[in-house]
């Protein structure tokens, strides 16, 4: 019996050698170590024997059982990288082909505009305050110094809701009044950025939808020299210590003066050309001090404070610097355009 399990041992690990697969290796498996393989069978044959013979038996029968199996594993792994290795061989790698190109998201150029907006008023101390796109009648006009029927309401067209007190905002300015009523009778330095709204007729200067940056200041003795001086160094930061500006008189209704900042037109150096339709000056923004109804409605004592207050649209400040001519490339989301930026 010892010289069959010697046989068995010898011819399997020989026979292991020769194997090229897969396949061949489990019925080397099924032959060899499977349920009615010779090794098998002379195991049960041993049972069967007188006791003193068992031992040495027993023990030769087991390693080889353990020698077939410890080769079947060395035999699957070593097949496993042969394979690997043709898979590899068959792959060519050309590592002097170019890389695959990066895409690369991007900043949309309203949010540019934003950030660097904020950033040079967050440099002179003023804080960002989110407000509401959806609006009340009350916040969007009346507060602001037009109550119903108001004429200047014309200047606004409005999106309403099914409710008619409810409304879209169309200007960033009744965030004024909700920074107000929170923080009185405390002073304010906040701008306010943010989407609008207006029913109008999409053209290339109009869009229904656009960003505003609303500016507030209040306090003890806030004066005109005070907003000129915010807003023309806003201008140099935003344009270089170069830019000429200019304030013209406007009119307002939440605003008392009011004014329109422009800025020397940076194409034609004042010359007058297509960008700034020949008038030498592009129109930056509208502000004025606050006025006192709109300054007591939001709960401060126009006797004791004042304060000034600009509005700004960054799509016509990104428009204007880099010479975009329709608007509606803001939102057509074609990324001819948007990977200029
Ligand atoms: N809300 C105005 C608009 O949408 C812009 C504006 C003008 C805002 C003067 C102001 C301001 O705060 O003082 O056209």
């Amino acid at each position: 019996m010892l010289d069959t399990l010697d046989k068995i041992e010898s011819q399997a690990l020989k026979s292991l050698e020769a194997i090229e697969d897969e396949a061949q290796l489990q019925e080397w498996k099924v032959r060899f170590l499977g349920r009615s393989a010779e090794l098998g069978t002379i195991t049960d044959k041993i049972r069967e024997l007188p006791k003193e013979n068992r031992p040495a038996l027993g023990k030769r029968a087991n390693e080889v059982k353990t020698r077939l199996e410890a080769g079947f594993q060395a035999r699957a792994e070593s097949l496993r990288l042969e394979n690997l290795d043709q898979q590899l061989r068959g792959e060519q790698l050309d590592v002097t082909l170019p890389g695959r190109k990066m895409v690369y998201g991007r900043i949309h150029p309203s949010n540019q505009m934003l950030r660097r907006i904020s950033s040079i008023f967050a440099a002179m101390g003023f804080q960002i305050y989110r407000s509401r796109e959806v609006e009340s009648d009350e916040y969007n006009f009346e507060l602001l110094n037009m109550p119903a029927f108001h004429p200047a309401r014309d200047q606004w067209d409005t999106f309403y809701t099914m409710d008619e007190n409810i409304l879209l905002r169309t200007h960033t300015s009744p965030g004024q009044i909700h920074v107000m009523r929170e923080r009185a009778p405390e002073p304010i330095r906040v701008i306010l950025p943010g989407m609008c709204y207006r029913y109008e007729q999409i053209t290339a200067r109009a869009e229904i939808q656009f960003n505003q940056v609303e500016g507030l200041a209040v306090g003890a003795n806030i004066t005109f020299t005070d907003l000129k001086g915010t807003l023309v160094a806003f201008a140099r930061r935003l344009y270089g210590d170069e830019v000429r500006t200019r304030f013209r008189a406007a009119h307002f209704p939440f605003t008392e003066p009011s004014a329109e900042m422009d800025i020397e037109c940076f194409v034609c150096d004042g010359e007058g050309c297509t960008v700034c339709k020949k008038t030498g000056w592009l129109e930056v923004l509208g502000c004025g001090m606050v006025h006192p109804r709109v300054l007591e409605y939001g709960g401060y004592d126009p006797e004791m404070v004042t304060g000034f207050a600009f509005g700004m649209g960054p799509e016509r400040l990104a428009m204007n610097i880099h010479r975009i001519e329709d608007i509606r490339s803001f939102w057509a989301n074609d990324l001819r355009f948007l990977e200029q930026f």
